[in-house]
């Protein structure tokens, strides 16, 4: 698809045709898409789970949505994505590189870091994963997780990782169109001076 068509394209989709499962090479070629974001440092603080059978979704739908939780996570009609994919931050491995020598700051120095980088480029990651998903052809949404510790234990992830949200993919059902405008450039984009 061409770039520009890829953009214009992109938006969240809800709700999937619960028929069709995603083809497993679309599948990796999209995760892989996520390790060719930028990181700081090239440090590639990431980890991205990935849940393709109908056993571990459900697993992932009850434990991000037990009773007690702060709310939800995602609704209903997104349970019938066959794609889950969890990524999820890896702050220590930015301190562990910062602390090479060509970077040079002290062991576990986390106050160098003014924006926590180990969230952008997960996000960046997220981000060019959302992208190749419109590319072949697919719908995704990416939704908050509340409490990541239930989650964690259920996939033998390790304390160090932080879930940054969660993308559900497949194939969409015809989207209601957004509630909410979109801001004009205008408004947001600053030429020379705010
Ligand atoms: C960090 C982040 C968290 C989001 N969390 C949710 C969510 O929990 N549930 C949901 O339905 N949409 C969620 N969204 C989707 C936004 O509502 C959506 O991106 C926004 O309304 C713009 O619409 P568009 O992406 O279709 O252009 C989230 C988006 C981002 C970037």
């Amino acid at each position: 698809m061409e770039f520009q068509e890829v953009i214009r394209k992109r938006r969240m989709h809800r709700q999937f045709d619960p028929d069709r499962s995603v083809p497993r090479e679309l599948v990796e070629r999209i995760v892989t898409n996520g390790t060719r974001a930028p990181s700081a440092g090239h440090s590639q603080g990431w980890g991205f789970l990935v849940l393709e059978s109908p056993e571990d979704r459900a697993t992932f739908w009850d434990v991000t949505n037990r009773p007690g939780q702060e709310e939800a996570t995602g609704s209903p009609s997104m349970h019938t994505a066959p794609v889950i994919i969890v990524p999820f931050a890896h702050k220590q491995a930015y301190l562990d590189r910062y602390a090479e020598p060509d970077k040079g700051f002290p062991a576990n120095y986390e106050a160098r870091w003014r924006i926590p980088h180990w969230y952008v480029d997960t996000a960046y990651a997220s981000m060019t994963m959302l992208l190749s998903v419109v590319d072949a052809g697919l719908g995704a949404i990416f939704f908050s997780v509340r409490d990541p510790a239930p989650l964690r234990e259920a996939f033998g992830v390790p304390d160090a990782f932080d879930p940054i949200g969660a993308i559900a993919i497949g194939y969409p059902v015809p989207a209601q169109p957004a509630r909410r405008g979109r801001k004009e450039p205008d408004e947001v984009v600053h030429w020379g001076r705010w």
